[in-house]
């Protein structure tokens, strides 16, 4: 049931995103866990007070709320393409000061001027650059070094299968199960944000920045593409720190 909302009421916009956790949820069954490292990675490059984290493709901003839980002196910029999403980020994170959202379209070259602040702390980021193609994600690499203190972090949750081992990959894959339980699956969460005529304008704006589709480009290399391509975009150190499957979190030092 689509929650009835006033202006300013968190706790509605709450429910939409834990709603979208929860249909993420679904499919990534690890997906508290890969958070949470993330998580202990910012903090653990992060000892100084008041780390400034950017949430690149946050989503509704699940990630930030992460991290504004486990590190409450965090400043968080959270940056994403979809209007439908940063709303209810908004509605989420509405009057605290730790939060600035930010409409960035990765694939455009423009994208860190548009952002509220740099000189990042860490850049995390989760089940999205493959969302890119491939270029397009060599440059957003390239973009990262500009905006991160030397010795920054960026670290990515998502897909990464392993390389050159197909058969092992498949069966790493059935370490996480396609759907875990029941409930609302992604295409049910995306109908009822249609059924409701609040979105109805912002869903239109998102399907034109998306070409119409719910899920754009599949774009999953494996972990040596990953950090063959983070070296080159500068960073010092690159490596997959966590592994799940076929799931990995890479994670770089510039
Ligand atoms: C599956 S969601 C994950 C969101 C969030 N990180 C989470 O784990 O809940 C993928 C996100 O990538 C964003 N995204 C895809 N392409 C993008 C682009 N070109 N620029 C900015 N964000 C993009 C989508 O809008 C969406 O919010």
């Amino acid at each position: 049931m689509t929650p009835e909302r006033a202006p300013g009421d968190r706790q509605l916009w709450s429910q939409w995103q834990e709603s979208w956790d929860r249909q993420q949820q679904r499919f990534l069954p690890d997906r508290e866990e890969r958070f949470s490292v993330l998580t202990t990675l910012v903090r653990a490059i992060s000892p100084k007070s008041a780390p400034r984290v950017l949430d690149l493709a946050c989503g509704c901003g699940s990630i930030t709320s992460r991290i504004l839980r486990r590190i409450p002196d965090v400043q968080v910029v959270a940056a994403d393409i979809d209007p439908v999403l940063l709303r209810i980020a908004e509605g989420v994170f509405e009057g605290d000061a730790r939060v600035a959202l930010s409409e960035v379209d990765l694939r455009r070259p423009n994208w860190p001027t548009l952002l509220p602040s740099s000189e990042f702390d860490a850049i995390v980021t989760a089940t999205a650059l493959h969302w890119l193609e491939p270029d397009q994600l060599a440059d957003v690499y390239r973009a990262l070094t500009g905006l991160l203190r030397p010795g920054g972090l960026f670290a990515d949750a998502d897909q990464v299968p392993l390389a050159a081992t197909p058969a092992l990959d498949r069966a790493a894959a059935a370490l996480i199960p396609e759907s875990a339980g029941d409930g609302e699956g992604w295409e049910e969460w995306w109908e009822r944000v249609a059924k409701d005529s609040d979105f109805t304008e912002l869903l239109e704006e998102r399907n034109q920045r998306f070409g119409g589709v719910l899920h754009p480009a599949e774009f999953t290399p494996t972990a040596d593409w990953h950090l063959e391509a983070l070296a080159e975009a500068g960073f010092s150190e690159a490596a997959v720190v966590w592994r799940h499957g076929a799931a990995a979190v890479v994670a770089a030092l510039l």
